[in-house]
């Protein structure tokens, strides 16, 4: 076993707010991976490690039984018992944030101003009148921002992106992006989803994320949206099943689906699907198979599937579903480009697309109209 949390040369320091779903970023920067499933980790000399470029610091979680599970899970670190000890601490260069979706732009413009730069999960916030103060808190204060949209950094998603850059696929002429889970056990875990936030912003922050990646700026929103029987049974107010279609300021179009109280699915359908239509070609990435399904111009079709290489890197060999890999990954790119001064993705601007959008669906699906961008952008005032 290899201590994995060893301070190196050009090493960042993370703080986690937040400490359910955060935790699992601790876990991630922390745990020693036996070195028979040490396959699919970065070698560091000849030690496997999800990260290169950072080190957990610790976390704070305003619940002290969270706090004491999260030292139970991931021991030796820092746990301070209030907020202000820990933006006060000078190893914290980034504060990472897995909070409930309205405490996010609060917290965001905190650790700015203690001269920390910030991770936020998805969504970013959930409010257009948050979006101004943020852009100008990070322009106030220096310090950048990168949303935490996992599903960019699961492997086949990355790998797709990496063919589609290359031109594998030629031009990229219709995106289709879903993300359709059962969330009763969310309901039960974090009842604040139910009353506080909409599915726009929860579950559809990933296939709309998808969207934005490969189309750029979106122009108009036209969607649908209504309440499946669990959505009802909890007494949500927004729809759980959304349908959207997109147009881009360039003219391409797509599509994005959302259905939070479905059954199963069928095994041959992953929760997370982005299909990528280009002119020489089509792909598939599926989130938590872990496989990217393609097709070139002489129509054979090929399928990388990752699951057993990598599974030690994204699940930690424990169940699908937890987030160890995306979230160190997404966390080792952003402190990369904070060390050689270059840009990441997605950084608070593309951010602040994702947020218009989400706020876009929401809007068409209760009026029924189409919605511009532009408009909710003149109204955040950006
Ligand atoms: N794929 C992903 O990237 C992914 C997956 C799951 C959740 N998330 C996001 O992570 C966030 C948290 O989700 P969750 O499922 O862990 O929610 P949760 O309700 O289970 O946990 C939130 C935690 O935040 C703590 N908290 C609340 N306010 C706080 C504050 N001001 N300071 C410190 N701690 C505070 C709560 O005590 C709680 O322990 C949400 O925004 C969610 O959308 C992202």
């Amino acid at each position: 076993m290899t201590d994995h949390n060893k301070p190196m040369a050009n090493h960042l320091g993370i703080g986690v707010l937040g400490l359910h779903e955060g935790k699992s970023l601790l876990k991630a920067l922390t745990y020693s991976i036996p070195d028979s499933v040490s396959q699919g980790h970065l070698l560091i000399g000849d030690e496997p490690r999800r990260s290169q470029y950072c080190r957990a610091i610790g976390g704070f979680d305003l619940d002290p039984a969270k706090r004491l599970s999260a030292a139970e899970m991931v021991p030796g670190l820092f746990y301070p018992d209030s907020l202000d000890e820990f933006f006060a601490n000078p190893e914290i260069d980034i504060v990472a944030i897995y909070t409930p979706d309205p405490t996010h732009a609060e917290l965001i413009i905190r650790a700015f101003e203690a001269g920390k730069h910030v991770i936020c999960t998805k969504p970013l916030v959930t409010d257009l009148k948050q979006l101004g103060q943020i852009v100008a808190a990070s322009k106030a204060t220096g310090r950048r921002l990168l949303v935490g949209q996992s599903t960019r950094f699961f492997e086949p998603f990355l790998q797709q992106r990496k063919r589609t850059e290359a031109g594998e696929f030629g031009d990229v002429e219709f995106v289709d992006a879903q993300y359709n889970h059962r969330m009763d056990w969310f309901y039960a875990k974090s009842p604040w989803s139910i009353a506080e936030t909409d599915w726009a912003f929860l579950g559809m922050s990933h296939p709309l994320d998808l969207l934005r990646w490969y189309l750029g700026p979106i122009k108009r929103v036209s969607a649908t949206g209504s309440i499946s029987k669990l959505g009802r049974d909890v007494g949500i107010s927004g729809p759980d099943i959304y349908s959207v279609n997109i147009e881009s300021e360039d003219g391409r179009t797509g599509r994005a689906l959302g259905h939070y109280g479905l059954v199963e699915l069928p095994t041959a359908r992953n929760a997370i699907e982005l299909m990528v239509y280009g002119s020489k070609g089509t792909s598939l990435a599926q989130y938590h198979d872990m496989k990217l399904k393609r097709t070139g111009e002489d129509g054979a079709e090929i399928t990388e599937d990752w699951l057993y290489e990598k599974r030690g890197y994204f699940f930690n060999n424990e169940v699908h579903g937890m987030h160890y890999g995306e979230f160190a990954r997404y966390a080792d790119a952003f402190a990369k480009a904070l060390i050689e001064g270059s840009k990441a993705s997605p950084e608070l601007e593309e951010g602040v697309d994702v947020v218009l959008l989400m706020e876009a669906v929401r809007r068409s699906a209760n009026s029924g109209h189409a919605v511009e961008l532009a408009d909710l952008r003149n109204e955040a005032g950006l």
